[in-house]
C-alpha cells in the first residue's frame, strides 16, 4: 500500500461509524451511478436525475444524524450553528427550485455554469476554513489536497462565473486576448503552482490568499481567449474540475460520499469534455489556446448587401411535397421556437405522403449535449427518427430537400473550407450535398459562433425568413392544401 492510500484509508474509514452510516452511505454511491446510467438516454433522463437527487438528499440528511461523531471536532460545532445551516439550506433550495422552474431550456449552459461555478467555490471555501481552523489535519498528504482544492475551485468558480458572463451575453462571447495573453496566462500558471508547492512546504494564511486570488486570476484568464463554438467545452472542462475539488474537499473532511460523488463528477466531466472536443475536430489544447495563435478573425455579424433567394411558405411545401427523401436538420432556433410539435407534425404528414423522412442531429447543435434529443423527444418523435451525424451524412447526398429548421453553424462549410473560421475542423452535416436546402430563420444574422454561412447565398438554397413556429405552421397548412 503507498503511503498516501494507507494515510487516505486510516482519514477516510472513520472506524466510528456505525453500519447503518456506511450502508446508508453506500446506497447513496450506488444512487448516483445509477443516475449517471439513467442520464445518458434521453428515455431514462428523467429517473436518473430523480435518483441523483435522492443520492444528494440522502448525504445530506446522513450529515445531520451523525456528522458530529463521523467527522470529529472538524464539525462540532453542528449543533450550535444549526439555525445558520438551516437557513442557508432553505435559502439555497429556494433559489435553486425557483431558477430551475423559471429557466428556459435554451439558457440551461448558463445554469449548469452557474451552479458549477457555485460548487466550484463552495469546496474552495470549505479548505479554506478547514486549512485556517486550529484543528486541521497537520498531515502533509492532507494539506496538499487542501491547496488542491482551493486552488482548482477557485479557477472552476471564477472561470464558470466567466463563461456565465458569456453566454447570458453579458459580455462578448467573442475570444478576448489581451495584449502579451499568452505569457501573462503563462505566467499566471507557472506563479499559482508555485505559490500552491510552497504552501504546502510551508504554510502561512497570507500564502494561503495569494493562492486564493491567483486561482481566481487564472480561471479569468484560461477563460476569456475562448469564445463562440468552443464555450459549452469549456463548461464541461470546469465541471471535471469542480468534481476533482469535491473530491479532494472529502479527503480533507474525511467524508467518503464526497469523494465518490467528486471523482464520478470529475471524471464523467473529462470524458465529456473528450468527447465534445472530439465533435468540435479539435484537441482540447487547441479550445483553450487557440486564439492566442489564430489569425484575426474573419467572422462578422452584419451581412454585406448580396443576394439571397427567399421562398414562401407555399414554396416549401410544394418542394417537400415533391421530394422522395427530405431531411431535417434541427438547431438552436427550433428551441427558441419551440416549434418541436410543428415539426413533428410536419414530419409525420410527410411521411403519411410515402416521402422518407429524417432528422439529422449533430452532437453540439443547440445550447447544451442531447439540446435536440430532449426538445425532440418532448415532442414524441420516435427516436429511430433521430440520426447521429456520422449515419446521416453519407445520405445527404441522396436527399431532394434538407430542411435547415434554426440551425447555422453545425451546417456551416466554413468547418470545413475556410481554415481562419473559428469553427474550422468542427466536423458538420453535410447539408450542401442535398438537391435543394432550405432555411428557416428569422434574419440573415449569423449563428453562435457569429460566423457569416456561405451556404445562405448558394444558389440552391432558399430562405423562408421568419419565426420557425410560425413558418413551420404555414409551411403545415399548405402542405394539407396539396
Ligand atoms: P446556431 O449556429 O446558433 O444558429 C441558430 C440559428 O437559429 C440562427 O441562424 C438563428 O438565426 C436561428 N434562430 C434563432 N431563433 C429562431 C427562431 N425563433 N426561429 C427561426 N430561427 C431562429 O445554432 P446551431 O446550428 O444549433 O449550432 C449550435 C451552436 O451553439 C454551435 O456553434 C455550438 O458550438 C454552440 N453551442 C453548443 C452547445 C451544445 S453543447 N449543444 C452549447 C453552447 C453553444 P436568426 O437569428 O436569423 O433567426
Amino acid at each position: 500500500m503507498t503511503p498516501l492510500i494507507a494515510h487516505l484509508s486510516t482519514t477516510v474509514s472513520a472506524p466510528q461509524a456505525p453500519t447503518w452510516v456506511r450502508l446508508t452511505e453506500l446506497g447513496a454511491a450506488v444512487l448516483f451511478i445509477l443516475a449517471l446510467k439513467g442520464l445518458s438516454s434521453p428515455k431514462s433522463a428523467r429517473r436518473g436525475n430523480l435518483l441523483g437527487a435522492l443520492g444528494a438528499g440522502v448525504a445530506t440528511v446522513v450529515i445531520f444524524f451523525y456528522g458530529t461523531e463521523y467527522y470529529g471536532e472538524g464539525l462540532s460545532n453542528l449543533k450550535g450553528n444549526l439555525p445558520f445551516i438551516l437557513l442557508a439550506i432553505t435559502i439555497g433550495s429556494l433559489i435553486g427550485w425557483i431558477a430551475a422552474k423559471r429557466v428556459q431550456m435554451t439558457q440551461m449552459p448558463q445554469m449548469v455554469a452557474l451552479f458549477n461555478g457555485v460548487g466550484g467555490g463552495a469546496a474552495a471555501v470549505v479548505s479554506v476554513v478547514e486549512f485556517s481552523a486550529p484543528t486541521a489535519n497537520e498531515s502533509k498528504a492532507a494539506l496538499a489536497a487542501t491547496v488542491f482544492t482551493v486552488l482548482v475551485g477557485a479557477v472552476s468558480f471564477s472561470g464558470s462565473i466567466l463563461t456565465f458572463m458569456k453566454l447570458q451575453e453579458l459580455m462578448t462571447s467573442r475570444p478576448v486576448v489581451l495584449p502579451l495573453g499568452r505569457y501573462i496566462t503563462s505566467l499566471a500558471g507557472i506563479g499559482t503552482i508555485a505559490a500552491a508547492i510552497l504552501l504546502v512546504v510551508d504554510p502561512t494564511n497570507t500564502l494561503l490568499y495569494v493562492l486564493l486570488g491567483m486561482s481566481l486570476l487564472m480561471g479569468l484568464l484560461l477563460v476569456l481567449p475562448v469564445g463562440g463554438a468552443d464555450v459549452p467545452i469549456v463548461i464541461s472542462l470546469l465541471n471535471a474540475f469542480t468534481g476533482l475539488s469535491v473530491a479532494a474537499s472529502g479527503y480533507v473532511l474525511g467524508n467518503t460520499l464526497l469523494i465518490v460523488a467528486g471523482t464520478l463528477v470529475g471524471a464523467s466531466g473529462t470524458l465529456l469534455t473528450r468527447m465534445m472536443a472530439a465533435a468540435m475536430g479539435r484537441p482540447l489544447t487547441n479550445t483553450l489556446f487557440g486564439a492566442f495563435t489564430a489569425k484575426a478573425i474573419t467572422a462578422s455579424g452584419t451581412t454585406e448587401d448580396r443576394p439571397v433567394k427567399s421562398a414562401s411558405p407555399d414554396d416549401v411545401a410544394i418542394m417537400l411535397s415533391y421530394a422522395r427523401k427530405v431531411i431535417i436538420v434541427p438547431g438552436y432556433g427550433l428551441a427558441v421556437a419551440q416549434a418541436q410539435n410543428t415539426i413533428r407534425e410536419l414530419v409525420e404528414l410527410l411521411s403519411a405522403k410515402g416521402i422518407q423522412v429524417d432528422y439529422a442531429i449533430h452532437p453540439v447543435a443547440g445550447r447544451m449535449p442531447g439540446h435536440m434529443n430532449v426538445l425532440l423527444a418532448e415532442a414524441n418523435v420516435p427516436y429511430d427518427q433521430l440520426k447521429e451525424m456520422d449515419e446521416i451524412n453519407p445520405e445527404f447526398a441522396e436527399a431532394d430537400v434538407a430542411l435547415v429548421v434554426g440551425a447555422n453553424d453545425v451546417v456551416n462549410p466554413a468547418a470545413r473550407d475556410d481554415k481562419t473560421a473559428p469553427i474550422y475542423g468542427m466536423p458538420i452535416l453535410n447539408v450542401d450535398q442535398a438537391g435543394q436546402v432550405v432555411f428557416l430563420k428569422r434574419s440573415m444574422r449569423p449563428g453562435f459562433a457569429g460566423i457569416e454561412n456561405e451556404l445562405l447565398f448558394d444558389p440552391k438554397t432558399s430562405l423562408l425568413f421568419g419565426d420557425a413556429k410560425e413558418t413551420l405552421t404555414k409551411v403545415v397548412s399548405a402542405v394539407k392544401g396539396l
